[in-house]
């Protein structure tokens, strides 16, 4: 018997860390790390955020749990907020994580298609979570092995490729479903004429177009929902990690009609839309709100955008915000991370030659420039 309790799901590094501040690390040792990840795009309004550990504190202190049996005010308040972030429109169902907030928005298309409608078109290279309809939705056959048969329905297209999706869509197509940025590929951006494209092919076959906004949302490209500053509205999108900086929960939100198709026993989940993780939530939105995030987000990722460009080693930069990738002139990417590990600063590889960058929505100017210093000096070692 191995000696680790924990299945083998993850290739963790070998660092711990005990305690977390805006967009600072520390580990056992008291040593200091930048903090360029946040918990793959999770914790946006900075570690152990105060407004967001009070909120939860008083939260758990009056009521954790009733079960959706009942409704409890946080949740009923989050659904107005996140109601109120879309300019009015939306139905919201709560779950607890992104993969379930996939499953939900699946099950409404599939619903909406009446048994009729069941196909899901998605794209090669998407991500949508790791429960069975969702990895059978994620256009990555390398994460599919020894896991067929996957649920059936789900096909895949070239990613910004419009005559692609046009040509699979029949009368058994339920839904459309694509990140607005493809982020674990590598922050992919979709093209306007793209997802406008898509717009109209689902309006012409009279389905839902469904948004991914599990790592794009809440803020982290500078609107609350990547779909507002790119001008293509969805009919059901999905939220979750940043959505209560760090607490588990999920929410996709549709549009009528598909806002009402569900009715009670179509779907569910006990802890769906708890107080504490939706009280959580209300802190995190509002704390964006209050603390001009969107626009700051906006500015500093311009700045994280410029200091990229100028690194040797760096092919090109792409992405929104302070959702970025540099591609890199050589595979170093892995070796890259590890060596900024070490000199104090936390990054993510989605491929041997692209670093992501999605730090906390908190992070100053200064941090960037000394987190930019370290990974210039790195770069130089390992691109030679
Ligand atoms: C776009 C996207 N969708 C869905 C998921 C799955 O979310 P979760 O891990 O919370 O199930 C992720 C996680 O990385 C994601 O990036």
């Amino acid at each position: 018997m191995t000696s680790d309790p924990l299945m083998n799901t993850y290739k963790r590094q070998a660092i711990d860390f005990v305690r977390g501040t805006g967009a600072t690390l520390f580990d056992a040792d008291g040593k200091e790390y930048i903090d360029l990840l946040a918990g793959i795009a999770v914790c946006s309004v900075g570690h152990a955020n105060p407004a967001v550990a009070q909120a939860v504190a008083d939260q758990a202190r009056e009521l954790v749990h009733v079960s959706n049996i009942f409704g409890t005010l946080p949740m009923r308040r989050l659904a107005e907020k996140l109601r109120s972030t879309t300019g009015g429109w939306g139905r919201v169902f709560f779950c607890n994580s992104g993969a379930e907030a996939n499953e939900c928005a699946i099950k409404l298309a599939r619903k909406a298609g009446s048994g009729k409608r069941y196909k899901v078109l998605a794209s090669l290279g998407g991500f949508h979570g790791r429960t069975l309809a969702t990895l059978a939705a994620t256009g990555q056959p390398e994460k599919w092995k020894g896991f067929e048969p996957l649920p059936v329905g789900f096909s895949h297209l070239p990613f910004n490729d419009l005559r692609a999706f046009e040509e699979a869509l029949d009368g058994e197509t339920a839904a459309i479903l694509v990140e607005p940025i493809q982020g674990e590929r590598g922050v992919i951006p979709a093209t306007l004429p793209f997802l406008k494209g898509l717009r109209a092919l689902a309006d012409r076959f009279g389905i839902p177009l469904i948004f991914d906004e599990v790592q794009t949302g809440i803020g982290r490209t500078g609107s609350w929902w990547a779909f507002q500053h790119l001008g293509v509205k969805p009919d059901i999108f999905t939220s979750a990690k940043a959505l209560a900086n760090g607490l588990p929960i999920g929410a996709c939100i549709a549009d009528e009609p598909y806002g009402s198709v569900f009715t009670p026993g179509d779907h569910g989940s006990t802890f769906g839309g708890g107080p504490v993780v939706c009280a959580a939530a209300l802190a995190v939105l509002d704390y964006i709100e209050h603390e001009g995030l969107l626009a700051k987000t906006v500015e500093r990722g311009r700045y994280l955008e410029e200091k990229l460009r100028q690194l040797s080693g760096v092919e090109l930069v792409r992405g929104v915000g302070l959702m970025r990738a540099a591609e890199l002139t050589k595979p170093v990417a892995f070796e890259v991370v590890s060596k900024l590990l070490q000199e104090g600063v936390v990054l993510n590889a989605t491929s041997d030659s692209v670093l992501r960058f999605v730090p906390p929505l908190v992070i100053s100017e200064s941090q960037i420039d000394q987190a930019i210093g370290k990974l210039g000096a790195v770069l130089n070692k390992c691109s030679t």
